[in-house]
């Protein structure tokens, strides 16, 4: 089972990706950057993408466009410890959606066969991060499962929530084993925080799991579900803190995880079905 640090707008920068990796995490991601504003050099887009140490780390794309694509990974110099692309196929806020990315991917596969080709021609591993579709009647369609069928990427993460459902819903559990039947290798995203999930989550076929709002209350959660010893909430929280100065963490970055720390993650779990 491979355990991810999901991606985290405002707060999965260098320490906060490298603390994850120091207690579990066997991969992480940069949160969410627009391919558009990595192609055109944009300085503030770049630093999203940085990789200050040796955490494994996929970047997470927002893209619609090959030719952005083409012209960022044309001019990346990849670091040892870049593990990919990963393209946001998943985020629900509607200024991502008005301009046709996250969740409106969902059900443009020709342009997602494409986009992933592009990487795939670079050598990277590609991935996708999902949901189950738009809309309950998508999810219905089972929009997730063409997608997944169609396309070539190395592995799927599917957040098992459609994109008009909020967190207070729990994630759908049931979809993993029809995924999972189409022999593509298939990441669990949504509400994970017990070891009993991750059992359950196993025996359904599914290969790993990626771990978002808890990893922030615990960074120290992936090796506590590997059933590894782990320090004090102190002492997490004190190393973090010297990553954060390290590696010049942004205040707000900072203040997310810390207010955070320690603290309880209310997640409303998962349903079969
Ligand atoms: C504050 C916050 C920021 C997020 N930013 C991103 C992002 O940049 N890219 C992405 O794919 N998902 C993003 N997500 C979604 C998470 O990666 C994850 O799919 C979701 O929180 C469900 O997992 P969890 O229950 O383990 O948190 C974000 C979620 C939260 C709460």
């Amino acid at each position: 089972m491979q355990f991810m640090a999901a991606p985290l707008e405002d707060n999965s920068d260098s320490a906060f990706r490298s603390i994850c990796h120091t207690y579990g995490a066997d991969l992480t991601f940069t949160e969410m950057t627009h391919v558009i504003g990595l192609a055109k050099g944009n300085m503030g887009t770049l630093s999203k993408i940085e990789m200050l140490d040796d955490t494994p780390t996929v970047i997470q794309l927002a893209a619609n466009k090959e030719m952005s694509l083409k012209k960022f990974l044309s001019k990346y110099q990849p670091p040892k410890q870049f593990k990919g692309i990963n393209f946001n196929m998943g985020c629900p806020a509607p200024k991502v959606l008005n301009i046709g990315l996250g969740c409106a991917l969902m059900k443009r596969i020709a342009l997602t066969k494409k986009l992933v080709a592009i990487v795939k021609d670079y050598g990277y591993p590609c991935s996708l991060k999902i949901r189950l579709g738009m809309n309950k009647f998508e999810k219905e369609k089972k929009v997730y499962l063409n997608l997944i069928d169609a396309v070539d990427a190395d592995y799927f993460i599917v957040h098992a929530r459609y994109g008009t459902q909020t967190y207070a819903e729990p994630a759908d559990f049931s979809i993993y084993p029809e995924c999972v039947a189409l022999g593509k290798t298939i990441i669990a995203n949504g509400d994970i925080h017990t070891s009993e999930q991750v059992a359950l989550l196993r025996d359904m076929g599914v290969q790993g799991v990626m771990i978002g709002r808890a990893a922030v209350h615990d960074p120290s959660i992936f090796n506590k579900l590997k059933g590894l010893p782990v320090p004090s909430v102190e002492k997490i929280k004190e190393e973090y803190v010297a990553l954060a100065e390290k590696f010049n963490s942004r205040f707000k970055y900072r203040d997310n995880i810390l207010k955070r720390i320690g603290t309880h993650a209310k997640l409303s779990g998962h349903v079969m079905g």
